[in-house]
C-alpha cells in the first residue's frame, strides 16, 4: 500500500499514522521525525534544516527530495510507503511521482486530515513528546501515565519548539499557500479522501480505516 497522510500542524498525521501502521505492515516516512532526527546529531542536513523549522518555515525542497528519494530506496519500502508530511510543495509533488514510478510504487490514495484552527491551537501547545522513541503525548486528550515521562521508554518529554501559538501562524500559511496546491494535485487525480479529524482519535482512524480498507 502507497499511502499519504496530509493536513496542517496538529492535525494528528503522527497520531494516526501510528495507528495505521499497526494495522498495515509498511514503514511510516515522517520528514519531520527524519529531520530533527538530523537536528538532533548535528548532521550537515540537520544544520541546514534547523533555523527554518525553529521558525516554522519550509525546509528548502532540494534539501527535502534527496532526503526522501534515498528514504524510499531503502528495501522496507518494497512492501509500499506511508508518507507522512511529504509533499508539502508541488515541487515535492512532481519529485515523488518521479521516484515512485522509478520503484513502481504509485500513490494509491491521500488522506487529507482537516481540523479548526482553534482546535490546532490546543493540540499543538498541550502536545509533549519523548526525543528518545518518538511517541506523542497530549496533556489533556493523551496523558502519559506519569507525568512528563515516556510510557514506551521512560526518557523525559520534552515540548517542541515550534509548538508555540507564533509558529503555528507561521505552519499555517506555509500550508495555506505550498500545501494546499498539492492537495489540489492530488484532488486532480481522485486521490483525495477527506477526513474530518476533528474528531476522538479513535473515531478519526476508524474512518481512515474504511478509506484503506477499500484501496487494500
Ligand atoms: P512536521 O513534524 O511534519 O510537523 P507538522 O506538519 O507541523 O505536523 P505536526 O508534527 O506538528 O503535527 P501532526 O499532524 O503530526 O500531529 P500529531 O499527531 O503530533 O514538520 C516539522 C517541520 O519540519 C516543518 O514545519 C518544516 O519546517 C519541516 N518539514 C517537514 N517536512 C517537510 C517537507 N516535506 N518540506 C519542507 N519542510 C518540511 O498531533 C498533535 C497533538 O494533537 C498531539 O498532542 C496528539 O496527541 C493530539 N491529537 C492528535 N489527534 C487527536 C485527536 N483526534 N483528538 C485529540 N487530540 C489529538
Amino acid at each position: 500500500m502507497n499511502i499519504l497522510i496530509m493536513g496542517p500542524a496538529g492535525a494528528g498525521k503522527g497520531t494516526m499514522s501510528d495507528l495505521i501502521i499497526q494495522t498495515y505492515d509498511i514503514p511510516h516516512i515522517s520528514t519531520g521525525d527524519m529531520l530533527r532526527e538530523n537536528v538532533r546529531n548535528n548532521t550537515p542536513l540537520g544544520l541546514e534544516a534547523k533555523g527554518y523549522m525553529e521558525a516554522g518555515k519550509l525546509v528548502p525542497d532540494a534539501v527535502i527530495n534527496g532526503m526522501v528519494e534515498a528514504r524510499l530506496q531503502e528495501p522496507d519500502c518494497e512492501k509500499g510507503y506511508l508518507l507522512d508530511g511529504f509533499p508539502r510543495t508541488l515541487e515535492q509533488a512532481n519529485t515523488l511521482t518521479e521516484i515512485a514510478e522509478r520503484i513502481g510504487r504509485p500513490v494509491q490514495a491521500v488522506i487529507a486530515l482537516e481540523v479548526s484552527f482553534d482546535d490546532l491551537v490546543v493540540r499543538i501547545t498541550g502536545r509533549r513528546i519523548c526525543p528518545k522513541c518518538g511517541a506523542i503525548y497530549h496533556i489533556v486528550n493523551k496523558p502519559s501515565k506519569v507525568e512528563g515521562i515516556c510510557d514506551v521508554c521512560g526518557a523525559e518529554l520534552v515540548q517542541r519548539k515550534d509548538d508555540t501559538v507564533e509558529q503555528l501562524k507561521v505552519r499555517m500559511d506555509e500550508y495555506d499557500n505550498n500545501t494546499k496546491p498539492v492537495i489540489e494535485f492530488y484532488g486532480d487525480k481522485g486521490l483525495v479522501h477527506t477526513v474530518n479529524a476533528g474528531k476522538p482519535a479513535d473515531e478519526v482512524f476508524a474512518e481512515i480505516r474504511e478509506i484503506l480498507g477499500e484501496i487494500e
